[in-house]
């Protein structure tokens, strides 16, 4: 008996003599397989093939109408990727007549009269062989599907990378023209008098702090913005961001509810950031039950794990939930299901990056028909010990007798430095570039440096490495201006140097917070 995976094979017998046939099928038969077809017409075999289907073929080579050696070749013209062995059963032993059914493309031949346990070997030795070629063409068809999706993969992250890389520059362009803004409405504030003008330089501040915030997102998005921390108390985080969205939410007849642990610890986090994450999912919370039939239910939950030192946030709704197929994808940038100008996809990447970039994680549960619940978790995280804001340093007053000489090639940045610092009293000099600088250095002293990291002729890093040969003492006075993080040289320069930095966008109190301590500093 054959073995019993082989059993099933189905076999094709083709001889036009009807006794031949008979004897192969009991022969088969008798070893124990049950699935055979025979005809003793070979006009019949092209069609069998394509209905029956055989793992092999069992064939006479001297037929009437269409000879074995013909057969062979219509087979081998029609099947182009699948291994289907021929086993050639021939009368005729001439060498000529077997070259021309190899070539023909048989794979094996015996020669009638045959040994009944040739037969079986052969048989059994072809079924075993075309059962390896299919398992191994179904490895590659799963390889070749793998490799599909992985390109298609590298591809999409390939976009985002791009897509990270040009979003993160648009954002680092910004910084400049939002400093500018940000300094002009810092010192025209205290000197209107007329309260309408008042409250127009404010809105114009609160919407540049507004512009500052969503550049630090897409900062955060492309991971190029560390968080900005502090203690955070996030069940009122929670309950600011639901009532950011009160009016939304009452308009779709959502019911909210809180359930909020008491014993919440504070998370060591950046304020704006986790409520914009938390903002995205009563978002979308609430677009999804929009349209869903009622009871339109929000439960946000928060819990401590003291043991693991993690919070929880869950953020559940009654809505229709998230299809199975595509949970995976909803964090993916740009992924949406919404319609063209309704959603742009990134707000979930938006929430994964700023959770992540907290040290945390955010996933998604969702059996179907019960709404979607999305869980972040925090770890509760104390804040490193806070030596720069020792009382005298962190405040904003001036050192009185100073001077400064602002080198940036960005006239409007330059003045806006110039401006805020001599109101304070201090001796203020401004250079377009380094070089300028390098000259005005040489011909005074000054007390501080405060200069931009990126500019033409002689940089920032340049500047200094040229003060640090010429006159050493000085590169102690530096303070930079950067709006380049993004630059990893800028980065490991500014690491290497110790100086303090005012990242761009800065605020004037930014500014005088910095120069006083850069002052003061030993
Ligand atoms: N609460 C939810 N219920 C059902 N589906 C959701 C829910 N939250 C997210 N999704 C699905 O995840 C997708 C991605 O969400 P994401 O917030 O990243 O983008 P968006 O809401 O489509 O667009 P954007 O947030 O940029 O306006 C959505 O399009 C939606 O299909
Ligand atoms: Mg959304």
């Amino acid at each position: 008996m054959e073995p019993e995976p082989f059993r099933d094979a189905a076999i094709l017998i083709v001889d036009d003599e009807r006794s031949m046939v008979r004897l192969m099928e009991e022969l088969l038969a008798h070893a124990g397989y049950r699935n055979l077809r025979s005809t003793s017409d070979s006009r019949e075999v092209l069609g069998l093939c394509a209905t029956f289907q055989p793992d092999l073929i069992l064939l006479d080579l001297r037929m009437p109408n269409l000879d074995g050696v013909e057969v062979l070749r219509r087979l081998k013209q029609q099947r182009a990727e699948a291994y289907l062995p021929v086993l050639v059963l021939t009368a005729d032993v001439s060498r000529e007549s077997k070259r021309a059914a190899l070539e023909a493309g048989a794979s094996d031949f015996l020669t009638k009269p045959f040994e009944q346990i040739e037969l079986l070997l052969r048989v059994r030795n072809l079924i075993e062989m075309r059962s390896l070629h299919q398992d191994l063409r179904r490895q590659n068809e799963t390889l070749e599907g793998r490799i599909q999706e992985h390109t298609h993969q590298l591809l999409e992250a390939e976009k985002l990378a791009t897509m990270g890389n040009l979003l993160a520059g648009v954002a680092h362009e910004l910084n400049s023209p939002l400093s500018v803004i940000l300094g002009q409405v810092g010192l025209f504030a205290p000197s209107g008098e007329d309260p309408n003008a008042r409250a127009r330089i404010k809105d114009i501040g609160e919407a540049a702090e507004r512009c500052v915030r969503i550049v630090r997102s897409f900062l955060t998005m492309a991971r190029r913005h560390p968080p900005e921390r502090g203690h955070v108390a996030l069940n009122h985080l929670l309950r600011d961001a639901v009532e950011l969205l009160s009016f939304e939410l009452r308009i779709a007849n959502i019911e909210v509810g809180f359930d909020l642990a008491k014993d919440l610890p504070l998370v060591w986090a950046d304020d704006h950031q986790l409520k914009q994450v938390v903002v995205n999912l009563v978002t979308n919370a609430r677009q999804a039950l929009q349209d869903a039939s009622p009871p339109h239910r929000l439960s946000l939950r928060t819990r401590h794990d003291a043991e693991s030192r993690r919070v929880r946030v869950e953020v559940a709704d009654s809505g229709p939930g998230i299809p199975s197929e595509i949970r995976a994808r909803i964090f993916d940038p740009f992924f949406t299901t919404k319609p063209e100008g309704e959603g742009t996809g990134l707000g979930l990447a938006l929430a994964r990056g700023i959770v992540e970039s907290h040290g945390g994680s955010i996933g998604v549960e969702s059996a179907p028909g019960e709404g979607a619940q999305f869980v972040i978790e925090l770890p509760v995280e104390t804040p490193p010990p806070a030596a720069d804001e020792r009382d005298d340093l962190g405040t904003t007053l001036p050192v009185a007798g100073k001077s400064i000489l602002v080198v940036d090639d960005e006239p409007a940045v330059a003045s806006l430095l110039a401006e805020a610092l001599s109101r304070d009293g201090y001796n203020v000099d401004l250079a377009a570039n380094g070089a300028v600088a390098l000259r005005m250095l040489g011909a005074r002293d000054y007390d501080l440096i405060v200069s931009d990291s990126g500019m033409p002729v002689l940089n920032g890093p340049e500047l200094y490495r040229e003060v640090a040969l010429r006159e050493p003492h000085l590169t102690r006075r530096f303070v930079f201006v950067t709006g380049d993080i993004l630059n990893p040289r800028t980065r490991a320069f500014l690491a290497r140097t110790g100086a303090p930095q005012l990242e761009k966008p800065f605020t004037i109190e930014s500014v005088k917070r910095v120069v006083r301590r850069a002052l003061l500093a030993p």
